[in-house]
Formats: structure tokens, sequence, C-alpha cells
């Protein structure tokens, strides 16, 4: 499962990206104006400097929301590198510009899914990714990755070309469960990915050897 970090703050990117294990970066629209970027012109460079960062998939999202402009904000977006995957709503007019994109030789990952009805539009529109936000289901009382299960399956079964991206992660154990179902990516915060690295008998262990590497060393 490819890992992604979900953020548009560089020192965080910079700090997973150091790791060697990171596969992309995903921003949205909050993400950008949490880090007070604002304004095409920076939001632009922004994505630039993310993409001379990263080796992988950085995905970029439109804010236009009808076909026209999205196909026009989706080419521009697509022109600023070749890592770019351009992030369209999953909206009657962006299962078109998906469509379109797609066919034009653009990478779509169709964002704001939040049934599997709504990933089989994405997936026959030719979305590269399509991104179930688990998260924000969870948030409502629901189990967020039973969809990711009921989408595995279909696609399967419908032998869809489409990759899964989990978001809207909140914990380490989602990006366990999404990685146990089959999903193809996942992106999260820095948090729920540090905290893979956790386990106590790991930092018992590790204390235990330094000391007795002191003792016979
Ligand atoms: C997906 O690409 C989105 O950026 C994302 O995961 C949103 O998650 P949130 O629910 O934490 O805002």
């Amino acid at each position: 499962m490819k890992i992604f970090i979900d953020t548009a703050n560089l020192s965080q990117i910079k700090e997973i990206n150091e790791l060697g294990i990171l596969n992309g970066v995903t921003t949205n629209p909050s993400l950008m104006a949490k880090e007070g970027i604002t304004g095409k012109p920076a939001i632009f460079q922004h994505y630039k400097d993310i993409c001379e960062m990263v080796a992988g998939d950085i995905s970029a999202e439109v804010v236009a929301t009808g076909f026209e402009e999205m196909i026009k904000e989706g080419q521009e977006l697509a022109g600023i590198h070749p890592n770019i995957v351009v992030k369209v709503p999953m909206i009657k007019e962006g299962v078109k510009a998906i469509k379109w994109l797609t066919e034009n030789g653009i990478r779509v990952n169709c964002t704001l899914v939040f049934s599997a009805g709504q990933a089989i539009l994405a997936a026959k529109a030719g979305a590269y990714y399509v991104s179930p936000f688990i998260g924000r289901i969870d948030d409502t009382g629901w189990d967020g990755t039973e969809l990711i299960d009921q989408i595995a399956h279909i696609f399967k079964v419908q032998q869809y070309q489409t990759q899964i991206l989990a978001a809207s992660i909140r914990s380490s154990n989602q990006i366990l469960n999404c990685a146990a179902l089959g999903a193809h990516a996942c992106t999260s915060p820095l948090e729920p990915i540090l905290g893979l690295f956790k386990h106590p008998l790991t930092d018992i262990g590790l204390k235990k050897f330094l000391e007795d590497a002191q003792k016979h060393g």
C-alpha cells in the first residue's frame, strides 16, 4: 500500500519524505488555507515546491465546480508537474470532468467519496484514484473502514483499474485496517504515520540492548 501524507505543511512533508517511505502527498483547499497559502500564484508555487521535494503522486484539487471550469483548472494544475494528480469532487459535473481529463491523459483523484455507489461512478469515469473519506464517516458514528472493504470487493469483482486511496485518516489503526482491506494507498496526517513506529517493547528492548552493549563494549 502506498503511503501519502495529507498536508500542505512543507516541514511535515520533509520529515516523512526523509524516511524514504513516502509515496506522495495529498492536499485540499482547507489544508492550503491552514498553512496560510491563498491566491492562485501562491497555491501553484506551493504545489511546485511539493513536487520538487517528493518523487511521487501529488494531488492538487480544483476549486471550480462547473465542467468547463474544472477541466480548465485541471489542465492548469496538471501543467505544474507530471506527478500532479488532479483532485475532482464527486458531483455530476465532476464525473464528466474526470472522464474528459482522463481521456486527455490527465490522472484524476476523485475526492469526497462517501459511498460505494459514488466509487463506482468515479471508476467508470476512469478516475486514477478514488478517495473514500473514512474518518469523516467515523465522525458520524459509522465505520468508515467498512466502505473500504465494500469498494475493494466491488473493484475486484468488476475488475476496475481505479486505485482506492483511503483518506481522512485519524489514527494509525485506520492505516492498518486500510492495508488489511486492500486499499492501494492511504493518505494520512503526520501523527498517525509516526504512530506506526511506536511500540513500548521496541523502546524497552532497545534500551536493554544499549545497556548490555555498554557492559561488554
Ligand atoms: C483527502 O485527500 C483529504 O485531503 C482528506 O484526507 C481530508 O481529511 P479530513 O477529514 O481530515 O479533512
